[in-house]
C-alpha cells in the first residue's frame, strides 16, 4: 500500500476499526499482511470497508464505518464530526447546524461553473465529476478558533474538475459561493454575515494536489450540517476556507472577496494558511485543542502539510499575508 504525500497522520494515530464488528474480522478484511498499511491510508481503509460491506451487506455501512476506541482521542468520531459544526446559515452554535438543517434539500443540486473557462456550464452534481475520480482521504481540519478534528472525507481532487473545464490564461483565482435559501437555512434570515457565504483560492492553490471537493465523509454522503452535497476541503488553511454547499465556481482574474475577510478584515485574511507563528489578534494560534479533549497540541506550519504546499508561498511574507 503506498503512502501518499498528504497522509501525514502518524500510523499510531490511525487505526480504523469497526465497533459493531469483531476487530479480527476487520483486520481479516483488510488483509493480514497489509493490515498495518491498510490502517494508514485512505485506500486501505476504503478497501477494507468495501470488503466488510460486501460481507455484511451495504445497509449497515454507515454504522460500521467508525474508529477504534483506543484512537478516539486522535481521530474524530462520526458523532463529533457531525455534531460539532460551524455553518452559520443554520445558526452560530456548534450544535445548531445538526439541529436546524433538517429542512435543507441537498438534491437535486446543480453547480454553475463560470468565468474564465473554455467550458462553462451549469452541471447537475452527478455530471460535475466522473465517478472514477472519487477517493477517500483523511485530513486534519484546523479551525481558526484553535480546535481540530481529523476527518475521513470522500470526494474528488478539485484539479480534476479544473482540467475538465479548461481555465483560460486569465484565470488567476477561483471564487466559490454557497447556496442562498433563507427558507431552508434559518441563519440566513439574520445578518450575522453577508449572505451568500463566499470564498476563494488562487488558481495554483485550487489546482494543488491536496485541494478536495468533498461529497461525503466516513464513507457516506455528506450530512447537511457538513455542507451537503458539495464542500471544499483545503487542509493547510483554517476551517473557514472550507466553504459548504457550493452552487457556483467562478474563475476570474482578480482576487475574489471572502466572507470572513469582509466581516472582520483585521482578523481574517484571504490566504488564511494555518500558521502557528502568527496569532489571531485575540488569541494564540501556536496550539490548539484536539476535540473532544482539552489537551493542547502544537499547531504545525500549514497544519502539517508544508511539504505539499509551501512552494506556493515562496517569497511571500506569511505574517503579512495571513
Ligand atoms: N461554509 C459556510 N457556507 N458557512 C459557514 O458558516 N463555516 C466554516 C466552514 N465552512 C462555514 C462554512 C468554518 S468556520 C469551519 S471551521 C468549517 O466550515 C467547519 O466544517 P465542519 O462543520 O464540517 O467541521
Amino acid at each position: 500500500m503506498t503512502k501518499r504525500s498528504w497522509d501525514t497522520i502518524p500510523e499510531s494515530e490511525v487505526t480504523p476499526e469497526e465497533v459493531y464488528l469483531d476487530r479480527r474480522q476487520f483486520i481479516a478484511a483488510a488483509g493480514v499482511a497489509g493490515a498495518a498499511a491498510a490502517a494508514l491510508t485512505p485506500e486501505g481503509i476504503a478497501a477494507a470497508v468495501r470488503t466488510v460491506r460486501a460481507q455484511r451487506g451495504a445497509s449497515q455501512e454507515a454504522q460500521e464505518y467508525t474508529w477504534g476506541a483506543e484512537m478516539q482521542d486522535e481521530l474524530s468520531s462520526y458523532d463529533l464530526v457531525t455534531g460539532h459544526n460551524n455553518f452559520y446559515e443554520f445558526g452560530t452554535g456548534k450544535g445548531d447546524p445538526a439541529r436546524y438543517s433538517g429542512e435543507f434539500r441537498p438534491r437535486p443540486w446543480s453547480v454553475e461553473v463560470s468565468g474564465e473557462v473554455n467550458k462553462p456550464g451549469t452541471y447537475d452534481l452527478d455530471d460535475l465529476y466522473d465517478p472514477s475520480w472519487i477517493e477517500d482521504r483523511i485530513y486534519r481540519l484546523r479551525c481558526v478558533e484553535a480546535w481540530s478534528l481529523t476527518i475521513p472525507w470522500r470526494g474528488f481532487a478539485l484539479r480534476n474538475l479544473i482540467s475538465r473545464v479548461e481555465p483560460t490564461s486569465n484565470a488567476k483565482y477561483v471564487a466559490f459561493e454557497t447556496v442562498y435559501r433563507p427558507d431552508e437555512m434559518p441563519g440566513q434570515n439574520r445578518r450575522v454575515l453577508d449572505w451568500p457565504y463566499v470564498e476563494g483560492l488562487r488558481i495554483d492553490e485550487a489546482a494543488n494536489e491536496l485541494t478536495f471537493l468533498a461529497t461525503g465523509l466516513y464513507g457516506r454522503d455528506l450530512p447537511n450540517q457538513n455542507g451537503a452535497p458539495l464542500r471544499l476541503v483545503v487542509p493547510w488553511k483554517y476551517g473557514f476556507k472550507h466553504i459548504k454547499s457550493i452552487v457556483r465556481i467562478h474563475f476570474q482574474e482578480t482576487m475574489p472577496p471572502t466572507t470572513w475577510n469582509l466581516s472582520a478584515p483585521q482578523e481574517y485574511g484571504f490566504y488564511a494558511n494555518v500558521n502557528p507563528n502568527v496569532d489571531h489578534p485575540r488569541w494564540s494560534q501556536a496550539t490548539h485543542r484536539v476535540l473532544p479533549g482539552i489537551r493542547r497540541t502544537d499547531t504545525l506550519m500549514f497544519n502539517g502539510y508544508a511539504d505539499q504546499v509551501q512552494h506556493m508561498y515562496a517569497g511571500m511574507d506569511l505574517a503579512r499575508w495571513y
